[in-house]
């Protein structure tokens, strides 16, 4: 049996019990204590399948370490801001630009931050793409089924999708890529996709955001996200590399 607390370690804002009265437009009303959030917000985000490599991104721990890049401050507000508005805002983000720049860097920092912070706690997902669709193709051998994969990014409040238009785009992952953008579209979720493929490629030959993702993808993505370029080098290779006192000096 769980030994009643001290009164001194209870909590002051609900003296305990897990729920506190609050006023909202003049109307009393019992909402779960903050307290008792605090274990549905870590099992919440122990199920985000945030990568390990990721988890300690934060938009205090982005820095703006190029100053001759103007796109790293620009990103690192909208992106503050974006967090700030959530859910109001009800527009996601595109995280467009070339490796290593810091794509999903800041798309992580923003789903941990509101995941953290926000009231109710939410539901939030991580999924690379080109992972989803290998692990989509293994379940043709095996007992899961591509429903049970696709659902929950599906149906999850706020989804991270990086690498959008990466690996190969088969007609049947074009296909699956569109149900799970369109069923979020219709149903007005928020979503952050990240992309290393531009709009306007700048060497010819270059495939734009469009030609990997097709027309009815990219028209949706104008109305689904707020668009963010980051136009700099790469952060692997100018500041992680040196750090280490290899490749670069
Ligand atoms: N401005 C920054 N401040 C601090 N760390 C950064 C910054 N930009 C990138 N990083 C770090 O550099 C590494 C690479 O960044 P990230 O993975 O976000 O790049 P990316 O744009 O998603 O690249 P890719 O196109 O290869 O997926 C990560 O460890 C990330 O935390
Ligand atoms: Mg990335
Ligand atoms: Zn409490």
């Amino acid at each position: 049996m769980a030994e009643a607390k001290a009164d001194s370690e209870k909590c002051t804002l609900c003296g305990g019990t897990g729920w506190t009265l609050v006023e909202e437009d003049g109307v009393e009303l019992v909402r779960r204590c903050e307290c008792a959030e605090e274990g549905v917000r870590r099992r919440l985000l122990e199920q985000a399948r945030i990568p390990a490599r990721y988890r300690h991104c934060t938009l205090e721990s982005f820095e703006i370490w190029n100053p001759n890049d103007p796109t790293l401050a620009k990103a690192r507000r909208s992106v503050q801001e974006f967090v700030d508005l959530y859910p109001s805002g009800e527009k996601g983000l595109l995280l467009m630009g070339s490796v290593g720049t810091g794509k999903t860097h800041l798309a992580v920092a923003a789903l941990q931050q509101i995941m953290r912070e926000k009231r109710p706690p939410l539901r939030g997902r991580f999924a690379d793409f080109t992972a989803l669709v290998l692990e989509i193709q293994m379940t043709f051998d095996g007992p899961g089924s591509s429903r049970e994969i696709l659902q929950p990014l599906i149906d999850t409040e706020l989804l991270v999708l990086d690498e959008l238009g990466a690996g190969k785009s088969t007609p049947w992952v074009m296909d699956l890529l569109y149900y799970l953008v369109n069923t979020r579209y219709l149903e007005g979720r928020v979503t952050i996709f990240t992309t290393n493929f531009s709009d306007f490629p700048k060497r010819t030959g270059e495939e734009s955001l469009t030609d990997r993702v097709s027309h009815r993808i990219r028209s949706r993505l104008y109305e689904m996200c707020r668009r963010l370029e980051l136009r700099g080098l790469d952060y692997r290779a100018e500041r992680l590399a040196s750090r280490e006192g290899g490749l670069h000096r």
